[in-house]
């Protein structure tokens, strides 16, 4: 439980523990989570042996299943506590939320024991928990925020289907599969409490491991605070720099625009580097940067948004890439990344 302390870094007096024993839930827990989760975890033979690819592509997940859980964990703890910001639930009650909270907190649970029952079986090493810090202080934004980075799960998952098939773990094929289906379908309700459209587009986004475990790491692990022991460091994707919208645009809209960003990547250059825009299952596009200003160790620059040229609503993800491409999909756009994801919500 040691590593979940850090949950309550807000000096709460109530600690936001996941439930049951998690992240070694007994038998007799497992059963617990289960009975919350609305369902059992798959019975069927696990592999005994994995390509390293999909080994490493399990540890991603199971990383981001770690950080899934604190937030789910704080987020349950902060709305049954009526924690100040988070009592407004936007006309849906209280006693609602919180067994929809405890559903998808135990589901996680599950994803994450799922995924590290698959490494251990194949004589992989499993992955532990960090400490992590949440940049919301409402339910509107831990909403909002929990519809971002499940937006980016739902690209992952689907680069994790690549890579399970083209190994020939077949089995997991289908096994991701429904992982994406509960996950949207809690996407979902997370866009209908922002009053948005409950499905965003036709073909969701693509992306790939690296941006999932760089978003987690830049945005929710407290810096060096994975103990050896977790096994995080197992996981060898190159560390990106940061990219974020600059806060003057925040809120993007759904048409053409020029988009301001801040980077911690502060050597970049006008004429080296570009941004590359993941949207929808169509190739990335990718733009000029200009009007670029270096401040100490962070620089911002602008770049058009195109989104008139076929983007799709919901999350695009942008990154800073050191070649105008082309790129064929979001594995090439990884492969000459600098800094990223940067993620953007538009609807
Ligand atoms: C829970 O509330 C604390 C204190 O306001 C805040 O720091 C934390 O980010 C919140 N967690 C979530 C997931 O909203
Ligand atoms: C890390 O890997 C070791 C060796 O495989 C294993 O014994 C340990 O339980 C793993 N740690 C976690 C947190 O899963
Ligand atoms: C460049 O950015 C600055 C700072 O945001 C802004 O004031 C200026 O108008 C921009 N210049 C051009 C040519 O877009
Ligand atoms: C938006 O930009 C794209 C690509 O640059 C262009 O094809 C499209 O016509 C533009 N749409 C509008 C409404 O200007
Ligand atoms: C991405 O594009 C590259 C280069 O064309 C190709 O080799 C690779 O197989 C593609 N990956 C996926 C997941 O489609």
């Amino acid at each position: 439980m040691k590593v979940f302390a850090a949950l309550i870094a807000s000096g709460a007096a109530v600690s936001a523990a996941p439930f049951y024993g998690f992240p070694n839930p007994s038998q007799a827990n497992v059963l617990r989570i289960q009975n919350q989760a609305g369902g059992t975890l798959p019975n069927t033979p696990l592999p005994t042996s994995l390509p390293p690819d999909a080994a490493q592509t399990l540890q991603i997940i199971a990383a981001n299943e770690m950080f899934e859980v604190a937030y789910f964990s704080s987020l349950l703890h902060n709305v049954t506590n009526s924690v100040d910001g988070y009592t407004d639930f936007g006309g849906t009650t209280k006693e609602y939320v919180v067994e929809s909270l405890k559903t998808i907190l135990a589901q996680e649970e599950l994803h994450a024991v799922g995924a590290n029952a698959i490494l251990a079986s194949a004589g992989e090493k499993t992955i532990g928990a960090c400490q992590y810090k949440f940049p919301v202080n409402d339910f509107r934004s831990a909403i909002a925020l929990a519809s971002t980075f499940t937006d980016l799960v739902l690209g992952t998952l689907q680069g994790a289907q690549t890579t399970f098939a083209s190994d020939g773990v077949l089995g997991l094929v289908g096994l991701v599969g429904s992982i994406i289906g509960e996950e949207a379908e809690q996407n979902g309700a997370y866009r209908v409490i922002q009053k948005k459209t409950p499905a965003s587009a036709p073909f969701l986004t693509a992306s790939v491991g690296a941006f999932a475990f760089n978003a987690v790491n830049q945005k929710f692990i407290v810096p060096n605070s994975c103990q050896a022991s977790s096994n995080i460091s197992v996981i060898s994707v190159p560390q990106f720099k940061t990219l974020e919208l600059a806060h003057s645009n925040s809120s993007p809209q759904a048409k053409n625009s020029t988009l301001r960003f801040t980077t911690s990547y502060s050597q970049l250059s006008k004429s080296g580097n570009y941004v590359a825009y993941i949207s929808g299952q169509n190739k990335p596009v990718v733009r000029p940067i200009q009007n670029v200003s270096k401040n100490g160790d962070k620089a911002t620059f602008e770049a058009h948004f195109p989104f008139g040229a076929g983007f799709s609503k919901g999350l695009t993800i942008a990154a800073l890439v050191k070649s105008k491409g082309p790129f064929a999909n979001a594995s090439s756009v990884v492969d000459d990344t600098i800094a990223g994801p940067g993620l953007i919500e538009i609807d």
